[in-house]
């Protein structure tokens, strides 16, 4: 898949000049994590790293080698309870409940059906009284360099808060980054509890 290929390009290249700074998205979805997360689509894993830090039990996942290896490098080192493990996640299903299910910059790599299914999964999976927190690429984006023709999902504005009629809505919120050749990226992420 052309996203796989495209990360694992950018991942060696940041491991190499030791870029592991939190995205935007990720230092707004930390302060709400807790107890057992999955992050799927995790990167370098700064995210994964940082919940750790704070206490978290994380299971990561990712597609990029050189990402997972990283993760798993740095959660010996420091000693935390995270383990990352290599996985297409265009196939993938959850295998058990979590307090915090984390999915930053992932299920528009997919194509509609999948990107939903995978939503459905991630919705399904968390806890009563736990934490979703998702962010993804929304209609009007026009850098699509990651983005692999008819194998992508461009989410309408307000798509991503449908999953969560009746959930506690804690954080939503509209980013969006100038990119070069006066093109854009616009992003949706939302922040949700399941009611205990
Ligand atoms: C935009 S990056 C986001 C990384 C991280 N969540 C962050 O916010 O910095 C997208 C991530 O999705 C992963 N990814 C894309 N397609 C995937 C697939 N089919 N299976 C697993 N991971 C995939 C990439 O390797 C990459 O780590």
């Amino acid at each position: 898949m052309k996203s796989i290929d495209f990360f694992e390009q950018q991942f060696r290249q940041q491991a190499a000049r030791g870029d592991f700074a939190l995205s935007p998205f990720e230092e707004a979805v930390l302060p709400y994590l807790s107890g057992g997360v999955l992050e799927l689509g995790c990167g370098l894993g700064n995210l994964a790293i940082a919940a750790a830090k704070k206490g978290c039990a994380v299971t990561a996942l990712d597609a990029s080698r050189t990402a997972v290896d990283r993760v798993n490098e740095a959660a010996n080192r420091l000693g935390l309870s995270l383990a990352a493990y290599q996985v297409d996640l265009s196939t993938y299903a959850i295998d058990g409940d979590y307090d915090c299910i984390v999915a930053i910059g992932l299920l528009m790599f997919f194509a509609k059906e999948r990107a939903h299914v995978l939503l459905a999964d991630i919705v399904s999976h968390v806890k009563p009284g736990g934490i979703a927190a998702l962010s993804v690429m929304t209609e009007g984006t026009t850098f699509v360099g990651a983005l692999e023709a008819g194998n992508h999902y461009l989410f309408d504005e307000n798509e991503l808060s449908g999953p969560f009629k009746g959930w506690e809505i804690l954080l939503s919120r509209h980013d969006e980054m100038t990119e070069p050749d006066n093109t854009v990226k616009k992003f949706h992420t939302v922040v949700a509890r399941r009611l205990a």
